[in-house]
């Protein structure tokens, strides 16, 4: 999808989106003779320019007809959601209609230049499709709007997202397949970038002791790499920030197996891992100033003749042993060595991690925020009001000594389960006991977000992209400072 910032309104063909704010209809002045017969038009279809209401209508505009799309932007949101949302409805609605061009028009709403990006931004992250596997599709179901141009907004609009939002859209994570495979998509996706990658197989993990990861992807033919992207922006050479993603190519439970229904959704358990992906690859497009680096454990699940059995013990990389009760209970396993891997080569000063690593968040939080658990207030709450900032929204759930004691094994320094009630908390003491003398670290648990059955506004259904701006816009408020 190409994104366009144009001082007036194209020459040719293209549907027309014109943004009312409720019920004040300001903005159809520009829509000259026509404006008698659209207004009629809205009243008798009651229209109430509710953020994301559409009213879809032909107008006769002189030389032929065109398509207008009345799109309100309600007055509740904040604007740069409110201009997001904007985008992104627009871009939904037009996608398949056979339009090729829409020119969004914001004169009379007064966007500074980032919110006037934003709705570029929309309009570009709801356009993502994976159409890969869609042999079938009817020539009447394929994507036909090619280009977005944005008018009437502050000038400064056009640039704001070239630097600041374009990048973004680029980061959005692709599904992907089996550990060695994602490490190939992601070399493609971001060569050139300037990141730096870095790649350990099986090996060299072994040689290094990562027990508790290796141990969950012995079960599976395709062995696990450790994915490595590092990001050095900043002036000085001060201590990194690091994120690390929890990346089950799919997730069966191994020899703990899951139910048949639903397991087909496990192939989105990578989703931290492309949050990472993502954000790393944002941040180096948009050269942030800042010192990153990006781990993801990428392994694969399954049960098999070597899988691994409940009740074995591994020896992790930080030398604490841990009885495996669950083979189900995968991505603690994976991310407690993949954090003291980043702990031991870069002495990061804060370690974020997301993962989607429990039923139980859904349950306590459903689909609309994800868990945030953290050792530090003020690292929680800068990620806190990231998420708000930027859509991926975080609710702070607790840490205890009382629950660390629920996961003490009576054979080992610990098991990787509690019992079923605060099931995400004992998960986020488990990841706790690998983080080191005092670094600052919160773990997201976003099991509920990575994908979602139904659209929204700006993501169709299927992979949500949830994260990525997350870490970009904690990184613009606390690191770019
Ligand atoms: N990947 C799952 C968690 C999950 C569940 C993500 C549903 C998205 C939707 C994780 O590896 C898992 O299986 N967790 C278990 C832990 C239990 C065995 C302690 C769970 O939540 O049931
Ligand atoms: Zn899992
Ligand atoms: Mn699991």
């Amino acid at each position: 999808m190409q994104i366009r910032f144009a001082d007036a309104r194209p020459e040719g063909d293209y549907a027309l989106v014109i943004p009312v704010q409720g019920k004040d209809r300001s903005g159809l002045a520009a829509l000259g003779t026509a404006q008698q017969t659209v207004t009629a038009t809205l009243d008798r279809q009651r229209f109430e320019g509710e953020a994301s209401s559409v009213s879809e209508q032909f107008i006769d505009d002189g030389g032929g007809t065109s398509r207008l799309l009345v799109v309100g932007v309600g007055k509740g949101d904040a604007k740069g959601e409110a201009a997001e949302k904007l985008g992104g409805t627009a871009a939904a609605r037009l996608q398949t209609s056979g339009e090729k061009t829409a020119v969004i028009d914001l004169s009379g709403l007064g966007y500074d230049a980032d919110t006037t990006a934003r709705v570029g931004l929309g309009a570009a992250l709801r356009s993502w499709r994976y159409d890969r596997y869609r042999t079938k599709l009817k020539d009447n179901q394929k994507p036909t709007l090619g280009e977005v141009v944005i008018v009437g907004g502050d000038s400064g609009g056009g640039q704001r997202f070239e630097q600041r939002w374009a990048p973004v859209v680029e980061g959005e994570p692709a599904n992907v397949i089996y550990p060695q495979s994602f490490v190939e998509r992601v070399r493609a996706s971001i060569e050139g970038s300037g990141l730096d990658v870095e790649v350990l197989d099986r090996v060299a993990m072994e040689k290094l002791g990562m027990g508790a990861l290796l141990g969950v992807a012995q079960g599976s033919m395709r062995e696990a790499r450790l994915l490595i992207l590092k990001w050095n922006g900043a002036a000085n050479g001060g201590q990194p920030t690091a994120f690390v993603g929890k990346g089950v190519t799919f997730d069966t439970g191994g020899i703990s197996i899951k139910p048949a229904a639903g397991m087909e959704a496990m192939k989105w358990d990578m989703g931290g891992a492309g949050a990472v992906v993502g954000a790393m690859k944002a941040l180096a497009l948009r050269k942030a100033k800042a010192n990153i680096v990006g781990i993801c454990g990428l392994v694969e699940n399954m049960p098999g003749g070597n899988a691994q059995r409940p009740g074995d013990v591994v020896t992790t990389m930080s030398g604490q042993t841990v009885e495996v009760i669950n083979t189900d209970a995968e991505g603690r396993l994976v991310l407690g060595d993949a954090i003291t891997y980043v702990q031991r080569n870069f002495k990061p000063s804060t370690i974020i991690d997301l993962a989607t690593l429990t039923g139980a968040i859904l349950i306590s939080l459903g689909h609309e925020w994800a868990g945030l658990f953290s050792n530090n207030e003020e690292l929680a709450g800068k990620l806190q009001a990231a998420g708000q900032e930027s859509g991926d929204k975080l609710w702070r759930m607790p840490l205890a000594e009382s629950f660390d004691r629920l996961i003490d094994s009576p054979i080992a320094d610990m098991k990787n389960v509690g019992p079923r009630e605060g099931g995400s908390i004992t998960a986020a003491q488990f990841i706790q006991r690998f983080v080191e003398n005092g670094t600052k670290w919160a773990h997201i648990d976003m099991a509920g977000k990575a994908w979602s059955d139904k659209a929204a506004s700006t993501y169709e259904k299927g992979a949500t992209g949830f994260g990525v701006r997350l870490l970009d816009q904690y990184v613009a408020d606390v690191l770019e400072r």
